[in-house]
């Protein structure tokens, strides 16, 4: 499969309610990535639940959807080369007291579930979580 320049990656409850939009977008930019589409929304449960669809039945699911309904997140598409590895690489491990120095989840995050932003895990998840959130009169 052809890679992808695009990633999704979401800000988190936790994050926007402690005021790191703005900080997390700048460096987001700083490391290179476009955002070529962007908003803020309030997930209800259910659209949580369809968003984390592929971890339904582990044990954290209902944890993690309850806590991506709770508030409201921000959601973008970004563009670079190699988009998917790259943003991994800039975000860190899923749990902050494992992700290294520098990495956004590492400055930003408090836990596993509250891990302050998500980066889509592959470019064919990538496409389907772009096109879950946005349509083509949204993207630039
Ligand atoms: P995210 O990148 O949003 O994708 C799936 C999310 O599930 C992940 O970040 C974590 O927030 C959450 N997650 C993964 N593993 C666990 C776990 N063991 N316990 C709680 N939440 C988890």
């Amino acid at each position: 499969m052809e890679k992808s320049n695009q990633t999704l990656t979401l800000i988190k409850p936790y994050a926007v309610e402690h005021g790191y939009v703005g900080p997390i977008l700048a460096r987001i930019n700083k490391a290179g990535f476009r955002i070529t589409a962007l908003k803020y929304l309030h997930l209800s449960l259910e659209q949580a639940e369809a968003f984390y669809e592929i971890h339904r039945g582990k044990n954290f699911f209902e944890r993690l959807t309850r806590f991506m309904a709770s508030g409201p997140i921000v959601v973008a598409i970004l563009e670079k080369e190699n988009a998917v590895e790259d943003y991994r690489k800039l975000i860190g491990a899923t749990d902050p007291r494992k992700a290294g120095e520098g990495t956004l989840r590492k400055l930003f995050g408090a836990s596993v579930v509250s891990n302050a932003v998500h980066g889509s895990d592959s470019d064919q998840n990538a496409i389907r979580e772009c096109n879950f959130f946005f349509s083509s009169l949204e993207r630039f």
